[in-house]
């Protein structure tokens, strides 16, 4: 989606501008919905385990207004185009066209029995595309909020994020898990959430920026193979979580670290080590909450370098310029910690960094990573942002 990233100009000024321009007249409203970073508790989402992530202030933003008849039209400045369709049952564009995230909330909300109005709507946005912040879920979000408002319906914000996890599961066809469109949805100013995705229970951890910094950097490599290999972690920790509890449909968050070492012998090698992974995640995801909330910065970030290792060894889905950059960080006085975040396979790292210490990663990045890889790094300082409303 729009990746508006050098223009300064806040993303609802611009839709409000871009709606006045295509539409004429004034939007009702500009829903607007953030991307979000993971500190840690990674693949575990889709296990029913704990995620630690925080929205970021980057935004994609939504400004729209009802209209009479059935036809949505829909408008992304980044790519000026405009895409009409059917709102009670819009068709999926093939390939990875930015209106199918629109389409998709259109399309789940009158299968869950909720017609919406039709609407006018202008896109843009400042959540970077492809480094693994989740712009669709952004957008996703973004788009339920508008629909809701536009059409008067008043969703409880937890069937918001699993209709716009819905969208993206059903007809976007990518078999994510809760956390994106949870934290873009629920995001607190200032905090993280410790998310539990079986019950999506959640509790505010937070993150004092006095204290503390969270810095991303992109290692400018897109996640090209990643659905395929996304999907394949998944099955895999379903196999293995059937094999260990002997019931289809189990999930890894029912199983303990003694019953996976004794059922070793039933899993492949492949399971087993995609499993110890998520068992111990889940743990650490605990461990950060505790050391981050009492302030115990140094060790909070020894969970994130473990938990690096082990998506690089057990879950294999760092790249070896995630590595470096986490090397890299791992090498500047006041880092605290750094890993891999999102899917993997190329993306972000993020580090949490002693306050003051932010300038040093991000002059040690640039020096040391472009040499290193030939690619070009972007390093972000981001705080803990809101998240979704319209206004
Ligand atoms: C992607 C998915 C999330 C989650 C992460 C890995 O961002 O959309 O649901 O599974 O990968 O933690």
């Amino acid at each position: 989606m729009p990746d508006n990233v050098a223009d300064t100009t806040p993303p609802a000024e611009r839709a409000r501008a871009a709606f006045r321009e295509k539409f004429g007249g004034e939007p009702e409203g500009v829903a607007r919905a953030p991307g979000r970073v993971n500190l840690i508790g990674e693949h575990t989402d889709y296990n029913g385990g704990f995620v630690l992530p925080m929205a970021v202030d980057r935004e994609v933003a939504v400004a729209f207004r009802s209209k009479a008849g059935r036809e949505s039209s829909v408008y992304s400045a980044d790519y000026d185009e405009l895409c009409a369709f059917d709102t009670d049952a819009p068709e999926r564009v093939d390939g990875h066209h930015w209106s199918n995230y629109v389409r998709g909330v259109a399309s789940v909300l009158t299968k869950a029995g909720r017609p919406v109005a039709a609407i006018n709507a202008a896109v843009e946005g400042n959540v970077p595309q492809g480094a693994g912040l989740s712009s669709s879920a952004a957008v996703e979000v973004a788009a339920v909020v508008a629909y809701d408002s536009a059409s008067g319906l008043g969703i409880d914000p937890l069937d918001q994020v699993k209709l716009a996890q819905r969208a993206e599961n059903e007809f976007v066809g990518v078999n994510c898990g809760i956390m994106d469109q949870f934290v873009s949805r629920l995001g607190e100013r200032d905090r993280c959430l410790r998310i539990d995705c079986r019950d999506l229970t959640y509790a505010a951890v937070p993150i004092k920026s006095e204290d503390v910094r969270v810095v991303v950097c992109d290692t400018g490599v897109t996640r090209k193979l990643s659905a395929g290999e996304y999907n394949m972690r998944r099955s895999a920790c379903e196999r293995a979580a059937a094999k260990i509890t002997g019931r289809e449909g189990a999930l890894l968050r029912e199983v303990t670290l003694e019953e996976l070492l004794a059922s070793k012998d039933k899993l492949t090698s492949d399971e087993y080590n995609r499993a110890l992974h998520i068992l111990r995640e889940n743990q650490r995801v605990g461990l950060a909450c505790e050391a981050l909330a009492s302030g115990r910065y140094e060790e909070a970030g020894k969970l994130l370098y473990d938990s690096h290792a082990s998506l690089r060894d057990l879950y294999e889905v760092s790249c070896k310029e995630l590595d470096m950059l986490v090397e890299i960080a791992r090498g500047v006085e006041g880092v605290c910690g750094a890993r891999l975040t999102g899917a993997g396979f190329g993306g972000c790292t993020v580090s949490l960094v002693r306050a003051g210490a932010e300038g040093a990663l991000e002059e040690a990045v640039m020096r040391e990573y472009p040499g290193k890889s030939g690619l070009t790094p972007r390093v972000w300082v981001f705080e803990p942002g809101p998240g979704a409303r319209v206004e």
